[in-house]
């Protein structure tokens, strides 16, 4: 038995780098992560592009290797953050974690993350075994004991630690920045660090008060860290990751607090700690070992060695935010704890939207539920539209660097690529076989075999080690560049062919036929191949393939990339059906104009959340009778053209559809939206309002508009569409 470098990750069929040995040791089991997302609410998709997909690709390659392999994830529901989002929606804590847990759950579910197991860390077994783990450092005498004085909230009689508190960036002093982190630059900061602080919870400065705390001294465990990441990790983790960890050792270690005064979260399982919790970043990694052990319950299966034999490949999938807590801190935790330690932690970088970095607070996103509830719960969308997204945010996958969704670039790599490359590739193979083979399998001949056969033959081979070797290293995107670069050969080698030019002389040349067969046997098994390949990326893709091809999801396995006879000769395929459709303009343009409008709510929130200039409220008109006001006639509309009348600032012209007739209305909107904004807009028009001419313009209505306590201008409109000329009473 071949022995494994006992100073590296090594994979199977690669060369040990400190050993030159051919090393063919498979790691016995493996465990995969993804970050456990804080259950405050729902997650964007710069969030999967992080730390699910690649980890869900991670996975299902590995299992289509029949390799033991659990892959675990769930809610992190502690923090400031818990309450601090209950607090905004004026709900409870216990409240807030059972909305997004849930909420989470089924997006991820709907968007096909193949977790083994979606724990939860206010689960009672989360809670028992953080606080094993706690004690069983503290009885050996790996934490200290620290009084300090920390900020202290009189009115709410709460200690500040976090997210309760909140003041100026010492580093880019931007105002966002919070006890943890700025939200701004994204440093790592400590509540004695910020400018000017005050509590999240009342508003209030706050005051300093003494706490005794439980500290993690990690400079007691610098040069372990200096040997295992700087030393043996440099070559096969991220330079990134390896970077950002040795500017954290060689900045010197703190101790780092693993406990909070709060009544939200794990209790310090000590007698002399009441009020006391774990501090949320000790007892969320260890909801790792917590989600394994609920597997293996939910399994009838151990989960002691997946955590304590060294035969264990442990990945951690992140983004980078989260880097020195699964590289340094939890590390050193698991060191303490006598547990496996990661193997690889692939941390990604960030993903931006249009331009920008994405934000809840500026509203400034795209939620997997958006994205969920815009294509793959509409007509024409559903598991090919998963797919899609899958597709996208794999082919721009912030890997070395942040990069960037655009509903321009998702409908280039849906149309040019997804469609026009692979699914062409797979229709035109189906529908060929079917008009020129008769819906068969055809057979193969050797002897007619060109150099362009072999060379097919070739190509899906070396594709197989191509793709193994970028998913081993955790290139998501070499990989999968790879498998559609073999559709593009397909494509090339149908072309080359051309077995339907073939066809037309089949009655002077009936040897034809055999060179026709040749072609569609070898572009039927690369098409079988190419749903091997595609499925660890695009499993429903490849779920798809194989139902046209009428055989079992068992072809997926991965040992089966690279044969030219996973389809029997003679047997009958189905038809073809489409396996992705265009994305249309419309789409896009509908997509970019909700990105805009989002913004614009958000700027309105937080005018209200800041307000600045109130607007008196108006002394309210003289009474009027009922008769007055039914001589007004309301009647609903919509905007069908919007553009600016020269020379005056306020006004835009419309034209507004009425059902029954279509009107010239000019509004003194100008100042409050762009014409573009206004189209296709429903409205409430005063349809009986005597004509009245601006700037030389005849002006046949007047819409209504209602004007909040800022002075913004809003709409007034009916709640649901309803048709043009509908009266309003
Ligand atoms: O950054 C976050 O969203 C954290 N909730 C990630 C926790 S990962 C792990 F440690 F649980
Ligand atoms: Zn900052």
């Amino acid at each position: 038995m071949p022995k494994k470098c006992p100073k590296s990750f090594i994979t199977f069929g690669y060369f040990c780098r400190h050993e030159t040995i051919p090393m063919n040791h498979l790691p016995k089991r493996y465990l995969i992560t993804s970050a456990l997302p804080y259950a405050n609410g729902l997650k964007h998709i710069g969030h999967l592009a992080g730390a699910y997909i690649p980890a869900d690709i991670y996975a299902r390659y590995l299992r289509a290797q029949k390799r033991d392999v659990v892959f675990v994830c769930g809610s992190d529901e502690h923090g400031t953050a818990i309450p601090i989002q209950a607090m905004k929606e004026g709900t409870t804590p216990q409240a807030i974690i059972d909305k997004y847990h849930q909420a989470m759950k089924e997006d991820f579910a709907d968007l096909q993350i193949s977790f083994d197991v979606y724990h939860r860390t206010s689960d009672p077994l989360h809670h028992e075994t953080s606080r094993e783990f706690f004690s069983y450092l503290h009885e050996r005498g790996e934490l200290e004991t620290k009084e300090t004085e920390q900020y202290y909230d009189e009115a709410s009689d709460t200690f500040l630690a976090d997210r309760f508190i909140k003041g100026t960036c010492p580093h880019c002093k931007s105002n966002r920045a919070f006890g943890d982190q700025c939200e701004s630059c994204g440093t790592a900061l400590s509540p004695d660090e910020l400018i000017d602080p005050v509590s999240t919870i009342s508003g209030n400065k706050p005051i300093k008060k003494k706490t005794s705390h439980w500290y993690l001294p990690l400079a007691k465990h610098e040069q372990f860290l200096r040997d295992w990441i700087l030393d043996q990790h440099k070559d096969d983790w991220r330079p990134s990751v390896v970077g950002q960890c040795k500017s954290w050792i060689d900045g010197g270690l703190q101790s780092r607090a693993v406990t909070r005064d709060l009544n939200w979260g794990v209790q310090v399982p000590l007698e002399d700690a009441a009020g006391k919790v774990l501090y949320v970043w000790f007892d969320a990694p260890i909801g790792y070992i917590s989600a394994t052990k609920q597997w293996a319950l939910d399994n009838d299966k151990d989960w002691k060695p997946y955590w304590y034999d060294n035969d264990t490949q442990l990945v951690h999938f992140i983004g980078k935010d989260n880097i020195v807590f699964h590289c340094i801190i939890f590390p050193v935790m698991l060191k303490l704890h006598g547990n496996v330690l990661p193997t690889n932690v692939p941390a990604n970088e960030f993903l931006n939207l249009e331009g920008d970095k994405m934000s809840t607070s500026r509203n400034w996103k795209l939620e997997m539920r958006d994205f969920i509830n815009d294509f793959v719960k509409k007509e024409n969308g559903g598991d090919q539209c998963v797919d899609m997204l899958r597709y996208y945010l794999t082919q721009i996958a912030p890997e070395s660097k942040d990069s960037e969704f655009t509903w321009k670039g998702f409908q280039d790599a849906v149309n040019s690529e997804l469609v026009s490359i692979f699914g062409n590739y797979i229709n035109r193979a189906f529908v060929l076989m079917h008009k020129l083979c008769g819906g068969k399998v055809p057979r193969f001949v050797e002897e007619l075999a060109d150099e362009k056969d072999h060379q097919l033959v070739r190509d899906i081979a070396e594709m197989k080690s191509k793709v193994e070797a970028s998913l081993e290293h955790y290139k998501f995107r070499e990989g999968l560049f790879d498998v559609i670069d073999l559709a593009r050969k397909g494509n090339k080698y149908m072309q080359e062919k051309e077995p339907w030019i073939l066809a037309k002389s089949l009655a002077e040349n009936p040897g034809n036929q055999q060179k026709i067969d040749n072609c569609m046997h070898h572009c039927l098994q690369l098409a079988a191949n190419l749903a091997v390949l595609i499925n660890p990326f695009l499993p429903s893709t490849a779920k798809k393939i194989c139902g046209m091809m009428k055989v079992v999801d068992k072809m997926l396995d991965w040992e089966n990339a690279g044969s030219m006879k996973l389809l029997s000769v003679g047997y009958s395929l189905r038809e073809p059906q489409l396996l992705f459709r265009k994305i249309e303009d419309e789409e896009v343009a509908q997509q970019m104009e909700k990105l805009k409008a989002g913004l614009i709510m958000a700027e309105g929130k937080s005018a209200e959340n800041n307000p600045v200039e109130e607007k008196a409220p108006q002394a309210l008109k003289g009474e009027i009778v009922y008769d007055d006001f039914a001589k007004i006639d309301l009647r609903s509309g919509i905007i069908t053209s919007a553009q600016k009348v020269p020379k005056a600032d306020k006004l835009l012209q419309l034209e507004v559809d009425l059902g029954f007739e279509k009107r010239t209305i000019l509004s003194g909107i100008a100042m409050h939206f762009q014409p573009e904004e206004v189209i296709g807009k429903q409205v409430v028009v005063v349809a009986n309002l005597a004509p009245r001419k601006m700037r030389g313009i005849d002006s046949n209505g007047m819409i209504l508009m209602a004007e909040d306590k800022e002075g913004k201008l809003h709409f007034v409109q009916p709640e649901n569409a309803i048709a043009p000329g509908a009266t309003v009473s």
